[in-house]
């Protein structure tokens, strides 16, 4: 099985806030994500930035289209996002319409599974050519104290990479949590609080990194 990647989700209300903990942490990142919140602050300058900032690494804006997909995605990938992520409400002309402006651009496509997804809509966005899928522990979960990735979640991400998709696993993700996913088959872990708001976000990618080395042997 292929080791996952880790992402770090810089969801801080502003751009310093962001690239402070991202520069000390990015020699232990695979994938940086301009996160909701960070895109909704400050726009897709932080895109521009960060991508000037670090021309190599693959970068996800996590703009959550759930509309208007080919404009939206157009101003991502121009900034530098190599990957979009999407809404799993999204109807599939939304999603259609992102996928064809990632084709062109060598760009790829993550649908965002919020609660209420069907299996008929994963078989869609396979028939589309969706590379990923985010299984996401939302923050709203988290609050109501949903808090433990269990067996329902890993027969989920099994059933999603037998239909063809990568799997990203995020929502609170913390190093312990990483020896869970033993044997599942994940593509991308994602930790946002657990990296740019540790005292040392270095050190933290870095535990991140340990522990999906050891899990993934
Ligand atoms: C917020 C998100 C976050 O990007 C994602 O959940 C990772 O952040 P954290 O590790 O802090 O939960 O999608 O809705």
């Amino acid at each position: 099985m292929e080791k996952p990647r880790l992402q770090i989700a810089l969801d801080t209300y502003d751009l310093p806030s962001a690239l402070a903990p991202l520069q000390q942490a990015a020699p232990h990142i695979d994938v940086i994500e301009c996160g909701t919140i960070l895109c909704l602050a400050e726009g897709m300058r932080a895109v521009r930035i960060i991508r000037s900032l670090f021309p190599t690494k693959t970068i996800l804006a996590d703009v959550r289209i759930a509309e208007a997909g080919s404009l939206i995605s157009k101003m991502a990938f121009d900034a530098g996002a190599n990957w979009v992520s999407v809404v799993s409400g999204a109807t599939m002309n939304t999603v259609q319409a992102v996928m064809k402006e990632a084709t062109q651009r060598g760009g790829q496509v993550q649908i965002e599974l919020i609660d209420g997804w069907t299996w008929e809509q994963a078989k869609q966005w396979c028939a589309l050519g969706v590379p990923q899928v985010i299984t996401h522990r939302s923050r709203d979960a988290e609050a109501k104290g949903e808090l433990t990735w269990g067996q329902k979640d890993f027969d989920e991400i099994r059933k999603l990479n037998d239909l063809g998709f990568k799997v990203t696993v995020t929502g609170g993700v913390v190093p312990q949590d990483i020896p869970l996913f033993k044997g599942v088959p994940v593509y991308v872990f994602i930790a946002g609080r657990g990296i740019y708001a540790a005292p040392d976000p270095a050190l933290a990618a870095k535990t991140f990194q340990d522990a999906i080395s050891k899990t993934f042997a």
